[in-house]
């Protein structure tokens, strides 16, 4: 396990370093893993993926009649609890891959629920300026370019509009770490086996603890979304800082 980089050479180590995998590999793995996602993730959570969800959803506030939009929606995890908490939402998605967007656009009309669906790389987000009240992103920065995304999240916020952001974050701690990387190997192994995951997510097993150790802290996180140029940032940590929640504001014109 070695030390991440600082933090002004993150970016361009994590590209240089994952750039092949994000390019050609992590597509395949999502379009492998999709019809199992939900599941995958409840075992290897021991349980607590609800719980994760319901987390982050307490730190999100949105308004009737907004319109959130869900980078790399996934399975939709995030625009169905935001519909049953307020079903006048107008809520899109995006993600990259067309199996995880089928697996979400099913779950959502089988609880009658509509969501926008955008199949594309989010590194380039096909919406306007200042054109969202909300936009959420989780569980996916690890395999982003994050400061490219974070801006263009930016970008497409109406001023005053928030970001709220979760993921797997670099605990503080390196004997929490260390500990952490070893379960989540143990998980790799065991729903590969139970899922019979293809070669795709096989290969990608070192790939996601390696994913992690070149990530940001919860701290290093605010800096980046401050650096950034967003404002009233906030984070609130759980589980000795491996799950993060961030919130910041695209600030209004002075
Ligand atoms: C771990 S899943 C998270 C899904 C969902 N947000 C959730 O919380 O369950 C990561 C998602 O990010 C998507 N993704 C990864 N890189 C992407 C990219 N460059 N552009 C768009 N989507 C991407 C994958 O296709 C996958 O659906």
């Amino acid at each position: 396990m070695t030390p991440p980089p600082p933090l002004a050479l993150r970016e361009e180590l994590r590209e240089q370093r994952f750039r092949n995998v994000w390019t050609n590999d992590l597509n395949e793995v999502f379009a492998d893993v999709a019809p199992y996602y939900d599941r995958a993730n409840t075992i290897a959570s021991l349980g607590l993926w609800g719980w994760f969800l319901r987390s982050f959803m307490s730190t999100v506030d949105v308004k009737p009649g907004e319109r959130v939009l869900d980078v790399c929606a996934g399975t939709n995890a995030i625009g169905i609890a935001l519909l049953e908490r307020k079903p006048t939402l107008q809520v899109h998605a995006i993600d990259r891959s067309a199996e995880m967007q089928a697996v979400g656009q099913q779950r959502a009309k089988a609880r009658g629920f509509s969501i926008g669906s955008t199949i594309g790389d989010v590194h380039e987000l096909p919406f306007p300026d200042n054109h969202f009240d909300v936009v959420t992103l989780q569980f996916a920065s690890r395999h982003l370019r994050v400061r490219r995304v974070f801006q263009e999240i930016l970008r497409v916020l109406k001023p005053g509009g928030h970001f709220h952001h979760c993921d797997m974050l670099r605990p503080r701690s390196r004997l929490v770490e260390k500990s952490y990387y070893v379960y989540l190997r143990m998980c790799l192994a065991f729903t590969g086996l139970l899922f019979r995951s293809g070669p795709a997510a096989l290969n990608c097993k070192q790939y996601f603890i390696h994913a992690l150790e070149m990530f940001y802290s919860a701290e290093e996180l605010s800096v980046v979304l401050r650096e950034l140029g967003y404002v009233d940032v906030t984070a609130k940590t759980v589980l000795y800082g491996m799950l993060g929640f961030h919130r910041a504001v695209k600030p209004l014109p002075s």
